[in-house]
């Protein structure tokens, strides 16, 4: 119900994103891209029609696929499931890049009466496009053709790349936009989030896209489609839909979700197969109290495109009702809820924390996973679970050898981890819109996963930049863990009085004066380091350190000239100490680019 309902809410924030879009309109992109692989496995959907394609035989046959395989990808209980009309089905394919787009080929068998037209149309239910179908057959003449010839249809497809993969994603799955479909349903019964919908189809608009074939992001195969069948919403939900979109009012909004309602209402009495009306036949048949049960609710739906809402009673007990043996942070806890480990976080007013959560997605970034309200002023936040806890644990801890997963960090892993930072953080000011900022980055906020990735945590501070100056505040708290990091001490302490100091005598005295440069920075560098680390790249780490935490801010370095420069030391670290695997970089090119910092 709650799911339905932030869907709901959300999709209303969505149309106002896709409205301020919709000037780039540009249609669902097929094309291959730089990072892509050549091929992958993944599934268009089909439905199944008479007269002939009414059998998982036949359509296996179709697509040249095994029968095993479209059972499996159903749910069904055997080859032989009787299928309804329209029912859809996921066909297993392997999509490939020819070198400019994605296409699976699918080889037919031209029968009597076809045209290229009609099979693309009707056979192929528009999966492909006619005009690519003559560029891949250009020896066909489509109006004389022979019965029993073969010709290739090339069904629109695509792989998802590097990025679309770390943030969760399985599969982008061929849809063929129907007449009459209605975003919300068609993305709940595949699972996927409305806004990644949209994205993936360059928030091309909808009601120009019906018959056109479109991408559906997916984390997970869905198990049940039968909802969309035969699924057709009224044009007047549309109708509201658009106005919506320009007045953006939540009483408009409760109005359309009582109205939905209704709607579902009425379609469960004249049609008992509507898969929505267990939600509302659960909660008492109304949606009114639930609604306005939690302002929180209200607040922080609209921030949420897959909101999982985690049952309190569950993470109760998983911490043992909060305690202390779970506890791993102030307020932070250790839960395993179906055999997942997530980091939960008691909070007093999560909105905002989750409205920027919400907005950032990055492998560097500690994510949200989910929600659970505790009362109408309390919930819980519910994290990915970071293995190798905090990095001021990992630095300081005065007990290291108690486990071997505390081992000493090496160079090369010290360098990943300010890269990491640096990632999320660059990610952050450059590529989110508005620039969102920390504020709070120090070495207890970024935790460290299983395999040594660092993601930063603790948003509560964070909020859009409105100046430039933020964004070089976060800056300096980088510089600061770039210090932390490789000294293996704590620069920032509260003296006595409270005040923070920060020694950074030392380090600017291994700068400025010549003499026994070498022999003092290797008392400076952590000594767990035992020396082994490339003597320059350790000093060229002090000068980035130096130029993040000048006085002028205007001065520091932004976080993108930040990571070109960790990015080229790591890359001459690995030459150095694991072996050229990185040879397309220049070495005197780019320590030419690398100098301007040095010299700021
Ligand atoms: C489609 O994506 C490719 C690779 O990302 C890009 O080069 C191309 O410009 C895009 N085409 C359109 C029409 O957006
Ligand atoms: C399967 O295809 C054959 C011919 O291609 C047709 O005669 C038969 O009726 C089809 N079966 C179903 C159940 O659609
Ligand atoms: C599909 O088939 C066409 C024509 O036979 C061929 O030119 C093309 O390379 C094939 N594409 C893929 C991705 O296999
Ligand atoms: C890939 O297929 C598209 C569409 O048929 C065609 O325009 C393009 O030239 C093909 N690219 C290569 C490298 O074959
Ligand atoms: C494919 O698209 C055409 C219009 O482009 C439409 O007339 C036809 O009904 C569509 N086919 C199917 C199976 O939906
Ligand atoms: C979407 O397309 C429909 C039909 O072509 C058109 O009436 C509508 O104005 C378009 N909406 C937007 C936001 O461009
Ligand atoms: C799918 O959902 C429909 C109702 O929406 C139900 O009748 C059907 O049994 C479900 N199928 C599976 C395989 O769960």
């Amino acid at each position: 119900m709650a799911v339905i309902l932030l869907s709901l809410l959300n999709f209303f924030f969505l149309l106002q994103r896709v409205f301020a879009q919709s000037a780039a309109n540009s249609g669902t992109n097929f094309s291959c891209f730089s990072d892509s692989p050549v091929s992958c496995e993944t599934y268009v959907s089909y439905r199944a029609r008479s007269p002939d394609l009414m059998n998982i035989g036949n359509i296996s046959d179709l697509f040249g696929v095994s029968r095993l395989s479209i059972v499996n990808a159903n749910n069904l209980p055997s080859d032989e499931a009787k299928l309804r009309q329209n029912q859809i089905l996921l066909i297993p394919i392997t999509c490939s890049c020819n070198g400019s787009s994605f296409f699976s080929n699918v080889t037919y068998r031209i029968k009597a009466g076809d045209s290229l037209y009609s099979v693309s149309i009707n056979t192929f239910q528009n999966l492909t496009d006619y005009h690519d179908v003559q560029e891949m057959n250009p020896l066909l003449i489509p109006n004389r053709l022979k019965v029993g010839m073969q010709v290739v249809f090339p069904l629109l497809c695509r792989c998802l790349s590097k990025e679309l993969e770390e943030q969760g994603l399985k599969y982008l799955i061929t849809y063929v936009w129907q007449p009459g479909n209605v975003l919300l349903a068609v993305s709940s019964a595949f699972n996927a989030s409305p806004v990644d919908f949209l994205k993936e189809n360059n928030y091309r608009n909808l009601s120009d896209a019906v018959c056109l074939p479109l991408l559906m992001p997916v984390t997970k195969l869905p198990i049940n489609l039968s909802s969309l069948g035969d699924l057709h919403m009224t044009r007047r939900l549309n109708l509201i839909i658009a106005i919506l979109g320009s007045a953006g009012a939540f009483v408009i909004l409760s109005a359309l979700l009582v109205y939905i309602h209704r709607l579902y209402v009425k379609r469960r009495l004249l049609e008992p197969n509507v898969s929505y009306t267990e939600f509302f036949e659960s909660k008492g048949g109304t949606i009114e109290p639930q609604l306005f049960k939690s302002n929180l609710l209200l607040k922080v739906s609209g921030c949420l495109d897959n909101p999982i809402i985690f049952d309190e009673k569950a993470i109760k007990e998983a911490t043992m009702n909060l305690s202390d043996k779970h506890r791993i942070g102030r307020s932070v806890y250790k839960a395993t809820i179906d055999g997942e480990v997530f980091a939960v976080k008691k909070v007093k007013d999560a909105t905002e924390e989750i409205k920027i959560l919400q907005r950032l997605n990055h492998a560097n970034l500690v994510k949200l996973m989910g929600i659970s309200f505790w009362n109408d002023e309390d919930c819980f936040l519910v994290y990915e679970y970071a293995e190798n806890g905090s990095l001021d644990n990992m630095l300081f801890s005065s007990t290291p050898s108690s486990s071997s997963s505390m081992a000493f960090l090496t160079w090369t892993q010290r360098l990943d981890i300010a890269l990491d930072v640096a990632n999320g953080l660059q990610y952050m000011h450059e590529h989110s819109q508005p620039s969102i900022v920390h504020m709070d980055i120090r070495a207890s906020n970024i935790l460290l996963n299983s395999n040594l990735k660092a993601k930063i945590s603790n948003f509560y501070s964070a909020r859009p930049a409105t100046c430039a100056k933020q964004l070089k505040e976060d800056v300096f708290a980088f510089g600061v863990i770039l210090l932390e990091l490789f000294s293996g001490r704590k620069v920032m302490q509260q003296s006595k009085n409270g005040e923070t100091v920060i020694e950074w005598d030392q380090m600017r005295e291994l700068l400025e004066v010549d003499e026994k440069r070498v022999e003092r920075l290797e008392k400076w560098m952590d000594q767990n380091l035992q020396g082994l680390y490339p003597t320059d790249s350790a000093l060229s780490i002090l000068h980035l350190a130096n130029a993040c935490t000048l006085d002028i801010y205007l001065a520091r370095p932004t976080m993108t000239e930040i990571v070109f420069n960790l990015s080229f030391l790591r890359q001459s670290s690995s030459e150095m100490y694991e072996g050229s695997w990185m040879s397309g970089i220049e070495p005197v090119e780019s320590s030419e680019t690398f100098s301007p910092i040095i010299a700021r």
